[in-house]
């Protein structure tokens, strides 16, 4: 057990999926996995291992933020030697051209900061996407219906931000979108040379304020699920 993750040794694949909600983890892994098993209930953020085609995956949930998913992310590494880490999760569309429920594969992130960001001093520090991870999901994405994006996001601290000037400088600067995780993914799977992807689902639009209705939205993650799985195993 670590601290957070209540899974015993052997209890985690060496693949696992990371959405931000666990309630989405329990979907996905009932969904898409066969032999189930929950592996950690700890503060209600659940995880799950079962297998996809023949292989071992866990499904463990973030929770919301980069200062959440660190902590996840580091007892996945060091306690259970996780070796490719998949986020899945909802995004906010910063382009006109990216439509509600495309999938956006992100190359990197911006940030204004992250828990790692006092590491770097005056380095800004440019978290990158494992490249034949995203290689391999532009190619499971190019046979799914929902049209798939691959560019930077901004990974946020805020989810109620009250400057628009700074979205503005994001749109214009091509950002395809906003989460609040990724770039914290990226930093901690450089450092201890892991594989990282993000893979998202547009859920809300920034300029044009439509939204998915919560109702549809298991529908339209499947796309994104299936993507991570695809690529995990290619
Ligand atoms: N996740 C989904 N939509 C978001 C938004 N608008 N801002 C930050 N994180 C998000």
């Amino acid at each position: 057990m670590s601290i957070h993750i209540g899974a015993n040794p052997g209890d985690i694949a060496e693949t696992v999926l990371m959405p931000g909600d666990p309630y989405r983890a329990k979907w996905a892994a009932e969904t898409f996995l066969q032999d189930v098993v929950c592996i950690n209930e700890v503060r209600g953020m659940l995880g799950f291992t079962g297998t996809w085609n023949g292989h071992r995956v866990t499904i463990q949930g973030s929770g919301m933020g980069m200062p959440s998913l660190s902590i996840y992310v580091n007892e996945l590494i060091k306690d259970y030697d996780a070796k490719t880490l998949i986020r899945i999760g909802s995004c906010g569309a910063m382009q006109e051209h990216v439509g509600i429920r495309d999938v956006i594969l992100a190359t990197t992130s911006s940030t204004l900061s992250t828990p790692s960001i006092g590491m770097f001093k005056e380095l800004n520090f440019a978290p990158t996407a494992d490249f034949d991870l995203l290689h391999k999901a532009y190619h499971a994405a190019e046979s799914k219906p929902s049209p798939v994006h691959v560019g930077g996001i901004y990974s946020a601290d805020v989810f109620y931000d009250e400057r628009p000037d700074l979205n503005e400088q994001m749109t214009r600067h091509g950002i395809l979108a906003v989460e609040m995780e990724c770039a914290e993914l990226y930093t901690l799977a450089a450092r201890y040379k892991r594989r990282a992807l993000a893979v998202l689902t547009v859920s809300d639009h920034l300029i044009t304020h439509e939204a998915l209705p919560s109702e549809d939205r298991e529908k339209s993650f499947g796309d994104m699920v299936e993507i991570a799985l695809e690529a995990a195993f290619a």
